[in-house]
């Protein structure tokens, strides 16, 4: 049932979200917000902020938000139209029926959508082909059986060059569609093949479940162990965690969330019955990722194997600083073996002690400096107390760092002021060289990276939000955004915007308040961050330099392409685009 939206407001506009929770669990009024004990998750300390004035509610624990339908939807297990008559009801509001709108598709449903009929493709050539009969028997030598391989939607792609690419056209997808989810690749003639040939598929969701893309290992033959997905608009590495979405409700029961190297870790976590388990898709552990699990649990355990956890690569992100709103642990898995080994090898006992007796990453750091100095001698026992205490400093709060100061006076018998004031030097040394830290140079030959743009576009879809008196003369479009998320929202927002002017607030609670979509959830966090605003001048300037260098790239390459193909038609065009372009960047680089 379709109700008009003049009734669906007027509901809005004669309920009060705060008293409509305090129905149901704890409010506390401070200011223009309030916060409540979240009645989606279990907690004792309130996370959940409602804005009464706008109607809107987010869960900085558990990360739900919504208005007061989704309210009464989520708390009472009605649908929209449920909501909307029972609150009709208690606001006194007659209702009347609207015939509704078709909704158009979207750029990220299409690449979705074209991604799990890949999926699908895989799967069914895994279980059904006869080529598939090596990956069929790779699977069962890890010990997977039909169930893993349904609850993980795991393929095999054919070894031929356009099986996938024939089977998309048949169903209508276009090419460059294709292209744009990463399942092709283009070759010099100007035509695409397969990206993924003979290797077993192991398909990568996002948060809400959606397939975003593929990690791709190699059964036999040549080539990498494994491929990857490249940076796409839906599939971005720098901010995606394996098995996130079969995870998070785990995690939050957990309260914590266990960090493995791959996606034959997490599954085999989840077969151990552990299913908190996520992994990094083919990098390395970054902030982005970090963010992602702190919206879920503040405690997050390293479970990569003994000699990685000490000093090892999944933890060299962290040596300029640790998150002090993180519990960062490690857990000591036997040496050499990776979760998915200690289970094959049936001590799934041992990661589950693993896991429950993990310490803290700052210890197992400071107790690798001690270990490699000999205490007994009071040079090397300087030495130790000194690398202990560079590791020390990069917490950023003061109790913290001087319990584990006593920790290391008591370990090195170095007395504990002693320990505290080569902290305190290691602390002023970190502080200088950040100063005279230089931006690392931007490598030409690089692909551009997305990860930052999409930090700076969602911080200038805040400050849209907040229709910011700065934003006035400023001309923002589509063209400066290239995540298909926050792409997808812009228009929602520039149309919120219309016909307001600069510095009035728009109404957000009608808006977007009733909507279920994930663009909505978005728009509804972001709203209710109420960190200070950036500076939008500043943040279009940065998105203009990364547009700036991501056609830079696109043109390089296609440079190259038509050299190796002698065909040197329309060259002198891009040539002249890109010094002009070069030029456009050099000369903001100056204003710098
Ligand atoms: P492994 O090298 O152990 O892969 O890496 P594997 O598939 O388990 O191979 P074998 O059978 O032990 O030799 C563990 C995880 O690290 C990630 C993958 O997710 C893999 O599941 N990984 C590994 C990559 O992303 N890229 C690589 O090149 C290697
Ligand atoms: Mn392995």
């Amino acid at each position: 049932m379709a109700y008009s939206r003049d009734d669906i407001d007027s509901v809005r506009e004669k309920t009060d979200l705060v008293e409509l929770a305090a129905e149901i669990t704890k409010v506390k009024r401070s200011g223009r917000s309030t916060m409540a004990v979240c009645p989606f998750h279990s907690e004792k300390t309130p996370s959940l902020s409602i804005d009464g004035a706008r109607g809107l509610y987010h869960c900085f624990g558990c990360g739900k938000s919504g208005d007061i339908y989704r309210w009464v939807q989520e708390t009472q297990g009605v649908d929209f139209a449920g909501a909307v008559e029972l609150l009709a009801r208690r606001a006194g509001v007659t209702l009347t029926v609207d015939p509704g709108a078709a909704k158009r598709r979207s750029n990220r449903e299409r690449l979705v959508e074209v991604t799990a009929f890949a999926v699908e493709f895989f799967a069914e050539r895994l279980t059904s082909a006869p080529d598939g009969g090596s990956a069929r028997s790779y699977l069962r030598s890890r010990g997977y059986d039909g169930r893993d391989v349904a609850d993980f939607s795991l393929g095999y792609s054919p070894d031929s060059w356009d099986e996938l690419v024939k089977h998309l056209r048949d169903l209508g997808v276009r090419d460059d569609t294709m292209e744009k989810a990463g399942l092709v690749s283009p070759t010099k003639r100007g035509g695409i093949v397969d990206r993924f040939r003979g290797r077993v598929m192991f398909p990568i969701f996002d948060l809400r479940g959606d397939p975003v893309g593929f990690g791709a290992r190699i059964l036999d033959g040549d080539g990498p162990k494994y491929l990857n997905t490249p940076e796409t608009a839906i599939y971005h590495k720098s901010r995606l965690l394996y098995g996130l979405n079969w995870a998070k409700s785990d995690i939050v029961r957990k309260d914590a969330s266990v960090v493995v190297e791959g996606y034959t870790d997490v599954i085999a976590m989840h077969r151990a019955e552990m299913r908190n388990a996520v992994a990094t898709c083919g990098t390395a552990l970054g902030e982005d990722h970090l963010d992602l699990l702190r919206r879920f649990s503040e405690r997050v355990v390293l479970a990569f194997d003994a000699d990685e956890a000490g000093a090892g690569a999944a933890l060299r992100g962290f040596d300029r600083s640790v998150p002090g709103d993180l519990d960062l642990r490690v857990a000591i898995l036997p040496q050499g073996k990776d979760p998915a080994d200690v289970v094959a090898d049936g001590e799934i006992d041992s990661l589950r002690t693993a896991v429950a007796s993990s310490i803290p990453l700052i210890q197992v750091r400071i107790d690798a400096e001690l270990a490699k100095y000999n205490l007994d001698e009071p040079e090397a026992r300087a030495r130790a107390v000194k690398s202990a205490a560079s590791v020390i400093s990069l917490h950023p709060d003061v109790i913290t760092r001087h319990e584990y100061a006593v920790g290391v006076a008591r370990k090195t018998g170095v007395d504990v002021g002693l320990v505290e004031h080569a902290i305190g030097e290691a602390i002023r040394g970190n502080s200088a060289r950040r100063r005279s830290d230089t931006p690392p140079p931007v490598s030409e030959a690089d692909p551009v990276e997305h990860a930052d743009s999409y930090k700076t576009e969602l911080e200038l879809l805040r400050v849209m939000l907040a229709n910011d008196a700065r934003l006035v003369d400023l001309d923002i479009g589509p063209a400066l955004f290239y995540d298909a998320e926050t792409l997808e929202v812009l228009p929602a927002v520039q149309e919120l915007l219309d016909g307001l002017e600069p510095g009035e607030t728009p109404d957000l609670g009608a808006a977007i308040g009733s909507e279920e979509t994930p663009q909505a959830g978005l728009l509804r966090r972001l709203a209710l961050d109420e960190r200070p605003l950036a500076d939008p001048a500043e943040l279009v300037g940065r998105l203009e330099v990364v547009r700036l260098d991501e056609e830079i790239v696109q043109i390089r390459r296609t440079l190259q392409r038509m050299e190796s193909d002698a065909d040197n038609e329309g060259s002198s065009e891009l040539l002249k685009r890109l010094v002009a372009l070069e030029q456009d960047k050099r000369s903001r680089r100056e204003i710098e």
